[in-house]
């Protein structure tokens, strides 16, 4: 039997990697679930194993936070002796947090073959530590699954092989899609007072936005002037709390806990509008059709505003209050990516395990950039 090792670590891995666990083990892989550790308190992991049926992960690496490098060190110090005991056919990562590099490097010299879910994705803001995590998970890759075309087209780009790269869907949408009936039944919106349409919903956990006060304190007044039109809702991530506990929020900004995956799905849902810097959340409100205004220069994922609701506002006060109003005013049209369809999983699994063990497979080759294009 193909035994494949599935890593999360921390809240945005945890939609991701459920289908795809799904879908190998209905193909009849041996599927063990490793969890690093880096998001370990209850509002951002706990609440999503049960919210999201994920079993107990089998095995627990326990490195939580820390600095970067210390960080990523201590997944990848715990993972490779794991790795050498477990001797998996092949390993999944999902995503762009500090614990897919750390396995995917680890999972590079030891042997086992690499997939990666979520390839390809390009901010092209080497200032983001996820951006280097994206690029050098996808070099120590064998299979690169993009959730669309625009990231194959970065991956080809770059010189992969056309054999690694495979166009597969979202997996964030599959569970989008799989848990929207059980969220529309939260009583979230009751909970905190709110009506559908009635409001708008922030989300803020970037470095860039959250650390420094003075970024932070101008997208405060951005949302301040948009809560006279529209009161708004921040369930806070650990990263931000303490600093909005310092600088205080403007009147008709309600900061609340940072929430469950189906209360959360069930806010985005109802919203008027979404404001966010995550990656995650421009998908999903994408994939519901909600207007989601991105706080950040640059995205990752281009599909969402080309084919999707999102738009890019930057970080700056003026333009973050003028692009919100004209979405008020004048919502983008609701449309959908191909293959966000809730079957990404079932590709990725066909990819895995068709033709044989992953054993089988070769391992990549030396990029070859296409003329006019390099490596970033
Ligand atoms: C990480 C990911 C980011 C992802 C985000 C989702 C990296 C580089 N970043 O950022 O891509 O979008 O998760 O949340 O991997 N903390 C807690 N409890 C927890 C986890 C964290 O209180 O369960 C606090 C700690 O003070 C920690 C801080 O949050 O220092 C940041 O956590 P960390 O995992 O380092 O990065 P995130 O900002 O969460």
């Amino acid at each position: 039997m193909t035994r494949i090792v599935c890593v999360a670590g921390a809240r945005p891995n945890y939609m991701k990697i459920k289908p795809v666990m799904d879908a190998l083990e209905r193909r009849g892989a041996e599927v063990v679930l490793v969890h690093t550790g880096q998001h370990y308190d209850e509002s951002m992991n706990d609440v999503f194993f049960r919210d999201l049926g994920i079993r107990p992960p089998d095995r627990y690496l326990g490195a939580g936070s820390g600095s970067h490098a210390q960080q990523t060190g201590r997944v990848m110090a715990a993972f490779e002796p794991l790795l050498d005991e477990l001797a998996p056919d092949a390993v999944v990562v999902v995503g762009d947090i500090n614990s897919t590099l750390a396995c995917a490097l680890v999972t590079a010299k030891a042997g086992p073959l690499l997939a990666h879910v979520e390839a390809g994705l390009r901010s092209r803001d080497w200032s983001m530590p996820e951006e280097v995590n994206r690029v050098a998970t996808d070099r120590v890759s064998d299979y690169l699954l993009a959730p669309s075309p625009d990231a194959a087209a970065n991956l080809r780009a770059e010189g992969y092989r056309e054999d690694q790269v495979h166009v597969v869907g979202n997996v964030m949408i599959d569970t989008l899609l799989a848990n929207l009936d059980r969220a529309r039944q939260s009583d979230v919106l009751d909970r905190y007072g709110l009506t559908r349409g009635g409001y708008g919903l922030v989300t803020l956990h970037r470095p860039a936005n959250v650390d420094d006060p003075g970024a932070l304190r101008g997208l405060l007044k951005a949302l301040g002037e948009i809560a006279g039109r529209c009161p708004l809702l921040l369930p806070v991530h650990p990263r931000a709390a303490d600093r909005l506990a310092d600088l205080g929020v403007p009147d008709g900004i309600r900061l609340v806990p940072a929430a469950g995956y189906l209360d959360f799905i069930a806010l985005q849902d109802s919203a008027r509008l979404v404001l966010t810097d995550s990656g995650g959340v421009q998908e999903e409100t994408t994939a519901l059709g909600v207007p989601c205004v991105t706080l950040r220069e640059n995205t990752e994922r281009p599909v969402t505003v080309d084919e999707g609701t999102n738009v890019l506002a930057g970080t700056d006060p003026d333009r973050i209050v003028a692009t919100v109003d004209k979405v008020l005013d004048d919502p983008p049209a609701p449309r959908c990516p191909a293959l966000w369809d809730g079957r990404a999983s079932e590709r990725i699994a066909a990819v895995l395990l068709d033709g044989g063990t992953a054993r089988t497979r070769p391992r990549p080759t030396d990029l070859v950039p296409a003329a006019g294009h390099g490596p970033q």
